[in-house]
């Protein structure tokens, strides 16, 4: 009898020591759980998506983590280890579908936000007059939304755009005046003088051709017959000159929005003369300036008269 007793009371404490363990061990995988969900909903927060190996880590964590507290309890109690098991193995399958569901929903919600925010690119751009002086632009920066204008769309993708940015003080003052004394000119940090080249297809032709042959979109032999119907296109000096300027306007389009991305404002100005443009610049004959685009961080302390009216589809529009 005292030796059943003796045995029921090392059961017992047995029990109790597994179960201690058992709890200390789910305490860490609550832990780590949570620091793990609050790490994903701070990333997503700030727009970084968790991801699927994320996920599952997790959820092979606590698969994990209750494995070996059953290795552990060396076999016993199988009846209640078997249904804290399940019970947890669905909790985590449960955590799994939350987690699934908050990233589902996250992503819906930024989609939408980030949508929402180009729209606002483009619809909230004005033609800035003021700018703050104080505020210099770097050339990098001025590069870099340069670079990335770079992927607007042109006949035949010949790109017959050019640039020449005017930021120092000096040679923006003598712009302005040649911009009839428009004052944005020198308060911006730098001036893009966009250029539009009629000799695009002579220049340009065939480099992004061979560029088509590199990416296999046509033969080294169908080049010569291709480049003999693109050059036919660019005869006329009409054409020509309408081809370069239409696509230099798209590229300057895209500077003045891309400009927004970085905070920067734009002011796009056709008030100069051209003659006195191109021969302060060095601009070729076969050049023509459809615009400059002034850029720079806005005066905060200036306010911006309302947008002036716009026509709707109503008026200027119509669907055949
Ligand atoms: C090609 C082009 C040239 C422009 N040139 C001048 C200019 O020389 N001086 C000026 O004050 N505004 C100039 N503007 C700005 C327009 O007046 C302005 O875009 C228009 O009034 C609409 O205002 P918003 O751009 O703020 O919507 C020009 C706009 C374009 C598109």
């Amino acid at each position: 009898m005292a030796e059943k007793e003796e045995k029921e009371k090392d059961l017992r404490e047995e029990a109790r020591e597994i179960f201690r363990k058992f709890y200390e061990r789910s305490k860490d995988i609550q832990k780590a759980t949570t620091e793990t969900v609050k790490e994903i909903t701070e990333k997503t927060l700030k727009g970084a998506q968790p991801t699927k190996e994320k996920l599952k880590e997790i959820t092979e964590g606590i698969a994990q983590g209750i494995q070996e507290a059953t290795t552990r309890m060396g076999g016993r109690f199988e009846g209640v280890l078997k249904s804290l098991q399940d019970l947890t193995s669905k909790a985590s399958s449960s955590l799994k579908e939350i987690l699934t569901g908050v990233k589902e929903g996250f992503e819906e919600v930024t989609k939408e936000e980030r949508s929402r925010e180009c729209v606002r690119f483009v619809t909230e751009r004005r033609s800035i007059t003021y700018f703050d002086p104080k505020k210099e632009v770097t050339e990098d920066l001025v590069k870099e939304i340069i670079n990335l204008a770079t992927t607007a769309p042109s006949g035949w993708n010949l790109q017959p755009w050019e640039v020449v940015v005017v930021m120092s003080r000096e040679k923006k003052k003598r712009l302005m005046e040649i911009c009839y004394n428009q004052r944005k000119v020198l308060d911006a940090g730098a001036n893009i003088v966009i250029i539009a080249n009629t000799k695009a297809h002579e220049e340009h032709l065939d480099r992004v051709l061979d560029s088509w042959i590199e990416l296999g979109y046509i033969s080294q032999r169908q080049k010569k017959k291709l480049m003999e119907d693109i050059l036919s296109g660019w005869q006329s000096p009409e054409k020509r000159k309408r081809k370069a300027i239409r696509d230099s306007a798209l590229f300057a389009m895209n500077i003045m929005i891309l400009a927004r991305m970085y905070g920067l404002e734009t002011h796009p100005i056709e008030g100069f003369d051209e003659a006195k443009l191109k021969r302060f610049l060095g601009i070729s004959k076969d050049r023509i300036v459809p615009m400059i685009i002034s850029l720079g961080y806005p005066d905060q302390s200036k306010k911006l008269l309302p947008r002036a009216y716009r026509f709707s589809f109503e008026e200027i529009g119509q669907i055949v």
